[in-house]
């Protein structure tokens, strides 16, 4: 059941939901898969962004029919919520030192993930970006956890003028880099932390059909070999040198060193 809906800025959405048991069971970067039934032809899937006593919050863009129709439901509408699916980040041991790059929505995993690692004893830097101030959305309720947030956009209107890849030179390397956000993003970083020797863990996003693993609409190429890759379709040795993996099932979180980018 809905039991909050906040429009954050033009075109973005807070909506909470009455969930006990996936609030209780949540780790960071997991998601729900929503559908609202008679409406929905494919659920939707979202990130979930906080998780507190009986209730977790998704933060969305209005991107299309799904999210609009979400964005309008009266409070006390029933929807009906999978989760939470997927798997989640590796903390490191207290002491060490993790960088979070979030860009535009991809600071929705990072809530759930900033509260771990303040209670792990890890010293976390958050760089959040977007393209512009209006995009940016989330850094209040991360500062209110207690995270040092730093702003970065690419016009300048909010933060450093810059893109959060810039921001990482400023400071040096961490012992683990977390990301999520657009796919040129997500590829930079990538590239960047494996140049670099530096352990980096990437949430990624694709567009779903089932969620549940069955479908095979959400498949990201890794590693041959990696953990997460699947042997499946059987392919002769010699025509390809990756696996398949499939996000919604599989991930939604890879060690960048598993992925393979196209360009
Ligand atoms: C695991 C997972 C977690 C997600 N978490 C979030 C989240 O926390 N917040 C959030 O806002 N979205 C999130 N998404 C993306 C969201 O599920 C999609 O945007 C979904 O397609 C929106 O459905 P819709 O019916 O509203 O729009 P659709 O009809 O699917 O799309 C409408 C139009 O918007 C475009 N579009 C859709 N999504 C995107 C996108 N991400 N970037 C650019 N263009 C897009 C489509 O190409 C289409 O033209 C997540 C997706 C996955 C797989
Ligand atoms: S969305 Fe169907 S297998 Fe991932």
């Amino acid at each position: 059941m809905i039991t909050r809906r906040e429009c954050v800025a033009p075109g973005f959405w807070c909506v909470g939901f009455r969930a006990p048991r996936i609030a209780g069971a949540v780790r960071a970067a997991q998601y729900v898969a929503i559908d609202q039934p008679g409406r929905f032809a494919v659920r939707l899937p979202l990130g979930i962004w906080t998780a507190e006593g009986d209730e977790i919050t998704v933060l969305f863009r209005e991107w299309g029919e799904r999210t609009a129709q979400l964005a309008h439901s009266d409070i006390g509408t029933a929807v009906d919520l999978i989760g939470p699916l997927g798997n989640d980040f590796t903390i490191p041991a207290r002491g060490a030192r993790a960088t979070i790059v979030a860009g535009g929505l991809g600071v929705v995993p990072f809530w759930l993930l900033g509260k771990r690692l303040l209670a792990a004893d890890v010293q976390t830097r958050v760089v959040l970006g977007a393209r512009t101030a209006a995009l940016l959305v989330g850094a209040a309720e991360l500062r209110a956890l207690g995270l040092n947030v730093e702003l970065c956009t690419d016009d300048g209107t909010a933060g450093t003028r810059g893109s959060v890849l810039d921001a990482l030179d400023s400071e040096p390397p961490a012992d683990i880099v977390y990301g999520c956000g657009p796919p040129n993003m997500l590829r930079a970083l990538s590239k960047r932390c494996v140049a670099a020797n530096m352990p980096c863990e990437i949430s990624m996003e694709e567009t779903f059909g089932c969620s549940m693993g069955t479908c095979w609409g959400c498949v990201v190429p890794v590693r041959r070999g990696a953990k997460q890759g699947s042997g499946y379709p059987k392919a002769h040795a010699e025509s390809r040198d990756f696996d398949y993996s499939r996000v919604c099932f599989d991930g939604t979180v890879y060690a960048a060193a598993d992925l393979v980018w196209s360009a």
